[in-house]
């Protein structure tokens, strides 16, 4: 059984992250949802705190996160220890973060992206592997700067 993507969104991203959470159900993928839950305000760093948990503890495979620009949220998500995410709006940004950098989490914003190409960010996000070589040596350096 597939571990389940963590899903989280502010109010600037919830309807996003609710149109890939019917792309994920008609997928088939499994999720955790962790909110938000409406448009009511809310602030992005406590919305991307649990799911990135739940990737950094291994109990969630990856996060897809939403805010207005996703920029906010990426930002959040970078100061957990362990998370390499990415704002995204384009295909190659989104292939070449998990080819290169294996993002464990790609941003999106609400305000920015159609749910057209969120869907299809998500879907290759999610089917692209990290080609290892030598950007594994470029990880390590980068997941080193956690402990300055
Ligand atoms: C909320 O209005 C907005 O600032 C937030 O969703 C996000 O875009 C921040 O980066």
């Amino acid at each position: 059984m597939a571990k389940p993507i963590a899903l989280a969104a502010d109010h600037g991203g919830f309807e996003l992250k609710e149109a890939v959470r019917a792309h994920l159900d008609g997928a088939g993928i499994p999720y955790i949802d962790f909110g938000t839950h409406s448009t009511d305000s809310v602030d992005y760093p406590d919305m991307a705190l649990p799911a990135c948990e739940a990737v950094v503890s291994g109990q969630c495979d990856k996060a897809l996160l939403f805010c207005g620009t996703g920029v906010g949220i990426s930002m959040a998500a970078n100061k957990v220890k362990g998370i390499r995410a990415c704002c995204c709006s384009d295909s190659f940004s989104c292939e070449y973060t998990r080819r290169h950098n294996d993002a464990n989490a790609l941003c999106m914003g609400g305000r920015v992206v159609g749910p057209g190409l969120a869907c299809q960010l998500v879907d290759l996000f999610l089917s692209t592997p990290f080609e290892g070589g030598r950007h594994t040596r470029r990880i390590e350096k980068l997941m080193a700067l956690e402990q300055r």
